[in-house]
């Protein structure tokens, strides 16, 4: 259990122990080291829905129903995305990484926590506007069963395209963003052709290890809503899955500057935290 929730006088915070340890036991999602506000923030607002007079009851609900648990799932995983997100940092490492990635022969991505998908598939627009999509394996990994499967779909409401296509402009989008997607009701049908290097799975990182060795780790997003017992463990795991010269991506809010590993890299671009693991590790 999370320093943050040790030793509480606080009954809120006892509840929200009982809620998290129940959880881990019934389903083994282990949320104890999320950000205490975060999880706090979230159990409140999934108890306002419900008829559950506390935190206990809810717990309850959330063992005996697995639907309701789902739902509970949703409301900490966070799914907010967007293509293209942050364009700056799409055009940094459409400008300065992919020419570096260019002299490989193969490249092995890992995209960690990459949700719905809209950030795997502007990646891949990337690649493939590189040329180098042919020469990639990409996995794409969440631990959100559920929205695993609406990236593998890659189909998105058409309401976000006027945005996504404002973002894949300003990240120095070469084509017209309309050639990769076709339009069906309301809907937008990314081109399969995107998918082909693309392994969509499973993966926890709180509890599964490494499963390879990653020129690039794009994990951008996730580390913020982990304390800092987390973000150090979540780093150390991107540290052993990087190949030596490789490069971690994290979110605008996130750093390496105050974890274990921020020796073991070079700092390649502060401003879009971009960070180049040391050749010598
Ligand atoms: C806010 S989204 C970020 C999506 C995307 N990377 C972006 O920046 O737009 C956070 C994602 O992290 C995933 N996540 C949270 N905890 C995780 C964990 N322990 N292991 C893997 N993914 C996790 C959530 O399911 C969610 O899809």
């Amino acid at each position: 259990m999370t320093d943050d929730f040790k030793f509480s006088n606080n009954d809120e915070d006892i509840e929200v122990i009982l809620f998290l340890e129940a959880i881990k036991l019934k389903y083994g999602y282990n949320f104890g080291d999320y950000s205490r506000a975060h999880i706090k923030r979230r159990i409140k607002n999934r108890l306002v829905k419900t008829d559950c007079k506390n935190i206990l009851e809810l717990a309850h609900k959330a063992i005996t129903d697995e639907a309701f648990f789902a739902n509970i799932l949703l409301d900490f995983s966070i799914n907010v995305t967007e293509m293209f997100r942050d364009p700056d940092f799409f055009k940094h490492l459409r400008n300065e990484i992919i020419p570096i990635l260019e002299t490989y022969p193969q490249i092995k991505i890992w995209h960690a926590g990459c949700s719905s998908g809209e950030e795997v598939y502007s990646l891949a627009i990337i690649l493939k506007e590189s040329g180098l999509y042919d020469r990639c394996k990409i996995y794409a990994t969440d631990f959100n069963a559920t929205i695993i499967d609406v990236a593998k779909d890659g189909i998105y409401n058409l309401e976000s395209i006027k945005e996504y296509t404002k973002n894949y402009n300003l990240s120095g989008g070469k084509q017209s963003f309309s050639d990769y997607y076709t339009v069906k009701y309301d809907h937008a049908i990314l081109d399969s052709s995107l998918k082909k290097n693309i392994i969509f799975a499973e993966h926890n990182l709180v509890t599964d290890g490494s499963f390879g060795e990653f020129n690039l780790i794009i994990c951008r997003n996730v580390l913020i809503y982990f304390n800092r017992n987390l973000q150090n463990k979540v780093n150390n795991l991107f540290l052993d899955s990087l190949a030596k010269g490789g490069y971690l991506c994290l979110g605008s809010k996130e750093t390496i500057d105050y974890s274990e590993v921020k020796k073991q890299y070079d700092t390649f671009s502060s401003e879009h935290k971009i960070y180049r693991k040391n050749r010598k590790v």
